[in-house]
């Protein structure tokens, strides 16, 4: 049976067609994936019944090298003892739903603004696949925002002016824009890294917008006029006909392309209900040569 893709509401969004992905280890099967994630985006598969282990070793067999510091994992040990395994919950280590004050409530709260993951590292993310294993019962969705098209819309003028333009991105530059602080020594260890404004993806070579709330200022500008070309680029990218949102299933896995899509958690009451969900992201190293 051949696996297909089947758009769903937005243009770069596609559901696949039934499949076990813990079964799937021919490489035919995960290249028609992979190609699949250059033609949208973000793909979602229903009904994927993973042991956190079995999604790391299926996101180490899609694109091999995985990532192991997504989030401010530098800061706090995760509670599964593996950093290529991001925990998206809003449970403690004793399983407990945190408390609004607690610290570690920062990642979850961070992702509700519009980012790409692990932009502020080099090598950044590749492929994030995120599955949903505890849901709330009151809807708690992802949006995602095709960062192609929002390129693709941009005028002529536009585009020539953002070619060659380099940002720096820093996870303490995003969670201080929310309030969160950080001590000398965290942000020694928290530097950020350098990416260029406008991407080329290698499988179907579009261009796209590389940006994040992690994107702090545009290298040899002032900050100001840095910083409100990237506001706007944000504000453009992020308009309705560029995103999607994606209502969660139990055990859906949903997979999106980091170079070429923006997403965010949107809120719900997280202090009454918990949502748990594990994120395994590749890292976003040059593509070893197909046949
Ligand atoms: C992530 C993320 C959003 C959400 O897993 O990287 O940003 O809705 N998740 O949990
Ligand atoms: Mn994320």
């Amino acid at each position: 049976m051949t696996l297909e893709f089947r758009p769903l509401a937005g243009r770069f969004v596609g559901e696949a067609s039934p499949i076990d992905l813990r079964q799937v280890h021919d490489a035919a099967t995960l290249s028609r994936i992979r190609a699949g994630m250059d033609e949208f985006g973000v793909l979602v598969f229903r009904d994927q019944p993973f042991t956190d282990q079995e999604q790391l070793d299926f996101a180490q067999r899609f694109d091999g090298t995985l990532h192991a510091r997504t989030s401010a994992a530098v800061l706090a040990k995760n509670r599964f003892g593996n950093e290529a395994l991001t925990d998206i919950s809003n449970v403690n280590d004793q399983g407990e739903i945190m408390a609004g004050d607690d610290r570690r409530r920062m990642a979850g709260v961070s992702n509700r603004l519009w980012h790409t993951d692990a932009s502020f590292q080099d090598p950044a993310g590749r492929y994030s696949l995120l599955s949903a294993r505890v849901l709330p019962p009151v809807r708690a969705d992802t949006e995602f925002a095709d960062m192609r098209a929002a390129y693709d819309a941009l005028d002529d003028e536009t585009r020539a002016s953002l070619e060659g333009l380099q940002v720096h991105h820093s996870i303490v530059h995003s969670r201080q824009v929310l309030g969160f602080e950080f001590s000398d020594e965290e942000q020694a260890r928290l530097p950020g890294a350098v990416h260029p404004l406008v991407r080329v993806i290698p499988g179907s070579g579009r261009r796209s917008l590389y940006l994040a709330s992690h994107a702090a200022r545009i290298i040899d500008w002032p900050l100001p006029e840095g910083r409100l070309l990237l506001r706007d680029l944000m504000e453009h990218a992020t308009q309705r006909e560029f995103t999607y949102r994606h209502e969660w299933q139990p055990r859906d896995l949903v997979i999106w392309d980091n170079r070429a899509t923006m997403h965010r958690a949107r809120p719900f009451d997280d202090k009454a209900y918990r949502r748990e969900l594990r994120r395994t992201t590749t890292l976003d190293l040059p593509l070893p040569a197909t046949a």
